[in-house]
């Protein structure tokens, strides 16, 4: 069993987080358009050698916090339309009040018409009183794949592509004996919210690549100034691709905000991920 419990400074971390957000988020949905800094995005470019997969494509996005519909959200479904990707991996933390559902689903909605959508719930998912049987029941009538400890396995012709969706790290509800054992020609991705996941896994969970969100990149980045907002379950891992070993972590700095609406020097980010062969790799270097 790899679930653990969670410690008392992160439990009054976490109540303190929701006492405080949860008020915020009501006052800002009365003023839905008073937002700063998340009207454009930027693209990341990640490639993983894996001769099985080469070729495919997928984007990640995370941290939606996606309580209404705005023109911004029209112009990343275009993006990644443009993309052409084979799958889209969202990592959590999708809305913040149950009155987002709605709006959210009409996102994930269109998203699906362009690829697959796999997603995963983070801390504001649970933080927004919408239970996982309610998140169940809509992701399954929009077609969308939600995992929740669970794990699917995508035939690809050469190879396949397992995919592992762990609940929320943060809050110490992943379960990670969803991940599959190693398989000849399989690619296992791991979908997490919050990147503490790689202190919770163990020797045995042999993982690709990992992809998480939870920091927002700090949401705030003052130049010269350190990151000064991370939420408990960084472990001060902030944004891009982070190493422990063998295991690699991607940390996407999100698409929406927490407590204020405003990101300053800290875009919203599509990932973009690319498998290509050994041998391009090797030419490549
Ligand atoms: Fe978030």
């Amino acid at each position: 069993m790899t679930r653990r419990q969670m410690s008392w400074p992160d439990r009054v971390r976490s109540f303190i987080g929701y006492c405080l957000s949860e008020p915020l988020y009501r006052i800002f949905s009365l003023v839905p358009h008073w937002e700063f800094g998340l009207s454009s995005h930027s693209l990341s470019s990640l490639t993983y050698a894996h001769g099985a997969l080469a070729g495919r494509r997928a984007v990640h996005l995370s941290d939606l916090h996606l309580d209404r519909y705005q023109p911004r959200h029209d112009r990343v479904v275009d993006a990644v339309e443009e993309l052409r990707p084979d799958w889209i991996f969202i990592t959590g933390d999708l809305l913040n009040v149950p009155e987002g559902l709605p709006h959210l689903f009409r996102f994930l909605g269109r998203l699906r018409d362009i690829a697959p959508v796999f997603i995963t719930l983070g801390n504001h998912d649970h933080y927004s009183g919408v239970t996982v049987p309610q998140y169940v029941e809509l992701a399954e009538r929009h077609d969308i794949t939600l995992l929740v400890n669970q794990t699917r396995v995508i035939k690809t012709g050469a190879g396949e592509l397992a995919i592992a969706g762990v609940d929320d790290p943060s809050l110490h509800r992943a379960d990670l004996s969803c991940v599959p054992p190693p398989a000849h020609q399989r690619f296992t991705l791991l979908l997490a919210h919050a990147p503490n996941i790689l202190d919770q896994m163990e020797p045995h969970h042999e993982v690709d690549l990992i992809l998480c969100g939870h920091s927002h990149g700090g949401q705030w980045r003052i130049p010269g100034v350190p990151t000064f907002w991370l939420p408990p379950g960084c472990n001060g891992r902030i944004a891009g691709e982070h190493r422990a070993g063998e295991r690699r972590l991607y940390v996407n700095r999100g698409m929406g905000w927490s407590f204020l609406p405003f990101r300053w020097n800290c875009e919203p980010e599509i990932a973009v991920i690319d498998w290509i062969n050994e041998q391009t790799q090797a030419e490549a270097a």
